[in-house]
């Protein structure tokens, strides 16, 4: 039993539980530092949960919904989004109280009997700017449409101006001891936040930003998200950080992503980054793909402008990892970058040859002119290559 329970504002309850145990969240994207899930109750004239957490915490997040209820009844249950991180507790806590009436769009009705299978009960369909009267607060809903799921929506408390915001704004790592925006260092979360945003959300950044547009038209005193942290200090600060994630509004710098079987390639990575060091970037960063998580990659790819991907050839190919990660960009829809690529021939050729495909397919980034690719070991001609290349993509990148 870990619930953490705080009150946030007279009558409006944190409770959130601490996951430090699963290994990846959605069985794919490592969990170092662990992951929080957040759920928020309001003791107004009316009770309403909003959201409930992972089913593997359900004990001790029952208890503390039963505690800060003080033995009234639970009137409201509101989905804002039907993935089982946030919905996991659901069931039980219908169960506990059967007269509840669950609130959530037509989408949320339709994914709940899909997910949960039960019978729905009191159900309150609400659209996009709907209003829930639950005494001295109410809650007006805001459709976030595939931020994170079909149904996702967020909801606006107009007294206090609380935006309670769902996935969006969350991060991964856990909560330890400090909740709110003003009792940690923001640094301490950033890179775990822009992991979860270019990981489980960067698909979707268009409606992201879309979403972003409704949002920071409000006047918002509190952002209460369902992982990560609260925001009741400066809430600005997280907007504009999303705002800058939804739009790949990236800075100067270059990632470097490898494959390498016996050292060429790898070699040529640490040429390349020395050669734009010289160029005067002062952020690189170069990364084994076979030894760091592509979640990773993709997240350094999103803060720095440069990406360069270099691949050994495998069996005629790709090497196996690089094509991971080219998956990944072409999922997550790379944008306003440019991209650097090179590798080695192997036997007879082909991971330059589809690390061109992916350039040449496009999307909304520029590509450095010059491609190297290497037989066997790096020759003199290699090296000028590397050079020019560093060059082209420092020159592309100062241009900005
Ligand atoms: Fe945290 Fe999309 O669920």
């Amino acid at each position: 039993m870990n619930t953490v329970s705080v009150e946030i504002l007279k009558d409006l309850y944190y409770m959130g539980v601490n996951d430090r145990e699963t290994n990846l969240f959605e069985n794919m994207w490592p969990l170092p530092e662990g992951v929080a899930y957040n759920s928020y109750l309001i003791t107004d004239e009316k009770t309403a949960l909003l959201d409930t957490v992972k089913i593997t915490k359900v004990d001790g997040f029952i208890d503390s919904l039963k505690d800060n209820l003080g033995g009234r009844n639970l009137d409201y249950l509101v989905v804002h989004h039907m993935e089982p991180d946030h919905s996991g507790c659901i069931k039980t806590v219908r169960d506990l109280y059967p007269e509840v009436t669950i609130v959530g769009n037509k989408k949320t009705k339709s994914m709940m009997s899909d997910y949960l299978d039960i019978e729905i009960g009191n159900f309150v369909e609400v659209k996009d700017g709907d209003t829930l009267d639950l005494g001295n607060r109410k809650l007006t809903f805001v459709n976030t449409p595939m931020v994170h799921w079909p149904e996702s929506m967020v909801s606006y408390e107009s007294t206090d101006k609380i935006l309670f915001s769902q996935d969006i704004f969350g991060g991964f790592g856990a909560l330890n001891g400090t909740i709110f925006d003003d009792e940690m260092n923001f640094e301490f979360f950033q890179d775990e936040m822009r992991r979860y945003y270019s990981n489980i959300v960067g698909k979707y950044s268009k409606q992201a930003a879309k979403a972003l547009q409704k949002v920071k038209a409000l006047d918002i005193n509190i952002i209460c998200p369902v992982h990560g942290i609260v925001w009741r200090t400066n809430p600005d600060r997280i907007v504009d950080e999303y705002i800058k994630y939804a739009n790949q509004v990236n800075e100067e710098g270059v990632v470097i992503a490898y494959g390498s079987m016996y050292g060429n390639t790898e070699k040529m990575a640490d040429y390349l980054a020395r050669f734009l060091a010289e160029e005067g970037i002062k952020n690189v960063k170069v990364f084994d793909v076979s030894k760091t998580h592509v979640s990773y990659i993709l997240s350094e790819i999103w803060k720095y402008k440069g990406v360069i991907i270099g691949s050994c050839t495998y069996n005629n190919s790709v090497y196996p990892n690089v094509n991971q990660l080219l998956y990944t960009l072409k999922m997550n829809k790379l944008n306003n970058h440019v991209l650097g690529i090179f590798g080695s021939y192997g036997w007879s050729g082909g991971a330059v040859k589809e690390l061109s495909e992916f350039a040449s397919e496009g999307g909304n980034f520029e590509v450095v002119p010059t491609v190297v690719e290497t037989k066997g070991t790096m020759k003199e001609d290699d090296v000028e290559g590397l050079k020019k290349m560093a060059k082209e993509m420092a020159g592309l990148l100062k241009a900005e």
